[in-house]
């Protein structure tokens, strides 16, 4: 395995992280940072950069990560591509689809490894559920619901977070992480976007809503608002397939709750969720939950007109063994071994491709544009 070198460029809240989350990293090290404000920068085994212009140049470094606000993006991943570095682009991949398709194109014409940092992907529940929609175990999934409280405490109103011009708003900035997750479950094109949105003020937008029907008949709903105090944070997902309603707690989920509807062969299935416990089993019988003992002869029940076989309900908790900072770290180390893996292999595909981030960004910006229309 070759060795890469990573400069990352903006070292603020995110940047740190990062810089932190990929120490010893096998075939890779961080030797380069550059920010415009070098006083963030911890001295270290690295080298400090006020311009990343002249850190681009730097031929040790083979990759760039570019952790600055989303409207800085375009310009930093093509400068970079150009220089002859694979990128690692922080979400939003751009906050304009021209610059989007642009940043594709350079990727295309350079040969240049690129992806969009959609490190939730990399959730081991968020991996177990891709498993079943690809094989529909459960069958269709019918209904995904994103309600996600943030708060606005340590966003003081002059944060570029508000300005839209440099994040693209809440949609653009931050929705798009939970677009991209039910793009990934749905299996399916999109057919139709609309939005609602509110400002507080003339320069704060604080609350979306994003609804998003796919061709396949899934309407999913998403909901964001940065307007609650630190201690009501919370983020849940709800996912309903045909036999199986899931709820994930946490915007990097870590934790949730499933009702299944089971047969002998599918029960084993809800198994594979991490730490999973059971509730209570209730045996179905003519359309009816009972209460008493579990019994395993099959009834046909009926979803959206699909018939399907099982003997009864299985509800129940599920949980990661690790703290969600752990989590975090880990998705964000999966994302950066997933690119130096495929700049090693050309053959194997970055788990997160441009088109995924220009298809998110255009549903964000639809959403928006929708939002805005006049009633
Ligand atoms: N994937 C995730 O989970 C995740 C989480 C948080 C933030 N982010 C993304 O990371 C990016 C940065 O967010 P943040 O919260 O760290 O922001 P931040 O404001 O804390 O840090 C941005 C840094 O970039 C520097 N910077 C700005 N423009 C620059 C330029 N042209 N050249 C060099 N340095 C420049 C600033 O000085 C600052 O240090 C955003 O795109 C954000 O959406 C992603």
């Amino acid at each position: 395995m070759s060795q890469h070198g990573i400069g990352i460029i903006g070292y603020g809240g995110f940047g740190a992280f990062l810089h932190k989350s990929w120490s010893n990293l096998k075939g890779a090290s961080v030797i380069g940072i550059a920010d415009q404000n070098v006083s963030n920068i911890p001295a270290g085994e690295f080298n400090i950069y006020d311009d990343w212009r002249k850190m681009i140049r730097d031929p040790l470094i083979s990759i760039i990560s570019i952790v600055t606000p989303p409207s800085t993006h375009a310009e930093l991943a093509i400068a970079s591509m150009k220089a002859g570095k694979h990128v690692l682009i922080e979400k939003p991949l751009a906050t304009n689809l021209t610059d989007a398709r642009e940043i594709i194109n350079v990727s295309e014409f350079t040969g240049m490894k690129a992806t969009v940092n959609y490190m939730l992907r990399f959730n081991p529940i968020v991996q177990q559920v891709v498993k079943w929609s690809e094989s529909g175990v459960f069958g269709q999934l019918r209904r995904a619901v994103v309600e996600n409280y943030a708060q606005d405490e340590s966003l003081p109103q002059d944060h570029w977070f508000w300005d839209e011009s440099v994040s693209g708003g809440i949609a653009v900035e931050h929705a798009v992480h939970f677009l991209d997750l039910v793009d990934l479950f749905a299996m399916y094109p999109i057919k139709h976007v609309k939005g609602a949105s509110h400002n507080r003020n003339e320069g704060q937008e604080d609350q979306v809503y994003i609804n998003v029907l796919y061709e396949n008949g899934l309407i999913a709903s998403h909901y964001h608002d940065f307007a609650r105090p630190d201690i009501f944070e919370s983020t849940t997902i709800r996912l309903l397939f045909d036999l199986l309603e899931l709820e994930l707690y946490g915007w990097i989920p870590i934790q949730g709750r499933v009702r299944a509807m089971v047969n002998p062969e599918i029960e084993k299935e809800i198994y594979k969720l991490p730490g999973f416990k059971v509730d209570q089993r209730y045996p179905y019988n003519n359309g009816n939950i009972q209460d008493s003992n579990f019994q395993k002869t099959a009834q046909t029940i009926y979803c959206g007109g699909k018939p399907y076989k099982s003997y009864g309900m299985i509800t129940g908790t599920f949980a990661l063994p690790d703290k969600k900072l752990d989590v975090y770290r880990f998705c964000v180390r999966s994302m950066i071994e997933n690119l130096i893996t495929s700049i090693d292999n050309p053959h194997i595909k970055l788990n997160v491709s441009l088109e995924d981030g220009f298809d998110t960004l255009k549903t964000a910006l639809t959403s928006r544009e929708s939002a805005r229309a006049k009633y």
